[in-house]
């Protein structure tokens, strides 16, 4: 069923926020990338939020707070290393994993006991979530299975006719997800590695890498195939990157038509279209502009497309995570 979806001002937040109490499903810009808002505490518009994104069932939502306040009903208590990190990164990009109470719906939460919380930073979705008063859900405001929306122009194009209104704060600054650190086990655990990095949270906390050969619980949707583009996507990572990737530029068919690199500022290459990923020593740009570049590659009906990995560390981590997700072969050289 096809409704009409209002495009909202950042001053309309007050309209965003009843139709958010009135149980319909409303986009928001935060500090990472848009969400997808509905009332955590009705099943009706829960539902509404898997719905319009064709989500999996058993990927549970995080669900967004305004207020420190707001976590005891929905938690089941936290241990104190978690309110060192909560002190050191709230409000900010990111997601803990406790114990949750009851009157969070198991549809929340995907049927698991534990429930994912984050205060987000952006003036924005503070302000709706004040409004809301209530806690909100808010998964990545894409179609399942397509890039995370970084812009309002994102949402539209995936969710418009299928949710009542996307609250326009322009481009997200920082565009990658929240890191997910599950604090139900000791030492923590980055169940999605995200915009905080495994160094930062490490130097206040006990906190492991999620390793796949681990028992027990893992951020579900990072079960799924991820932020998949329509090309071909060719990851290529290490200090031979470069000359590997205009070697296969060099070896390609005219008719093949034109590749696309998304490519660092210190590379330069002949005989593909380039799209800026910053420089190499300031990765917040690539990590800001992944996923609109993704988007551009796809909409201009692109192939075939290269990526220059960065180095796993930091941020370079999350974006290689999310990469890979992206990719259909990776080479390092
Ligand atoms: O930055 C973000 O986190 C954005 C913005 C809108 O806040 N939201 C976001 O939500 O990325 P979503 O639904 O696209 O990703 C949430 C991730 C999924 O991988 C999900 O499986 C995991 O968090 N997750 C949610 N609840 C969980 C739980 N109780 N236990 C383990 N993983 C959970
Ligand atoms: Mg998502």
């Amino acid at each position: 069923m096809k409704m009409k979806t209002l495009l909202l001002r950042p001053t309309e937040i007050a309209k965003a926020a009843l139709l958010i109490r009135q149980g319909e499903c409303v986009a928001f810009p935060t500090e990472t990338v848009y969400g997808l808002g509905g009332n955590a505490l009705d099943e009706r518009a829960v539902a509404k939020v898997f719905q319009a994104k064709g989500r999996p069932p058993d990927n549970p939502l995080i669900v967004h707070c305004h207020s420190r306040a707001q976590l005891s009903e929905l938690a089941r208590g936290w241990p104190p290393a978690a309110t060192g990190l909560m002190n050191a990164f709230w409000p900010g990009p990111l997601t803990i994993v406790l114990e949750k109470q009851d009157v969070v719906p198991a549809s929340v939460s995907g049927g698991l006991g534990t429930v994912a919380l984050r205060l987000p930073s952006h003036p924005l979705a503070i302000a709706l979530l004040r409004a809301t008063g209530l806690p909100v859900v808010a998964p990545s405001a894409n179609v399942s299975g397509k890039p995370s929306p970084t812009t309002a122009e994102h949402v539209v194009a995936d969710l418009s006719g299928k949710i009542a209104a996307i609250l326009d704060g322009g481009a997200t600054p920082g565009g990658l997800e929240s890191t997910v650190l599950d604090c139900t086990v000791l030492p923590f655990r980055v169940l999605r590695p995200g915009a905080i990095t495994l160094e930062q949270l490490q130097a206040l906390a006990p906190v492991t890498e999620f390793c796949a050969a681990d028992e027990g619980p893992l951020a579900p949707g990072m079960r799924y195939r991820h932020y998949s583009p329509g090309a071909q996507l060719v990851l290529v990572s290490g200090d031979g990157a470069q000359a590997e990737i205009q070697r296969q530029l060099n070896s390609r068919d005219q008719a093949e038509g034109e590749a696309a690199v998304m490519a660092f500022r210190e590379s330069s290459y002949s005989g593909a279209r380039i799209f800026d990923f910053g420089s190499k020593t300031r990765l917040e740009t690539a990590a800001a502009e992944l996923y609109n570049l993704l988007r551009q590659v796809d909409s201009l009906g692109y192939k075939l497309v290269f990526v220059e990995g960065p180095p796993e560390q930091g941020l370079g981590r999350s974006i290689m995570n999310r990469l890979r997700q992206a990719a259909t072969k990776e080479i390092h050289t």
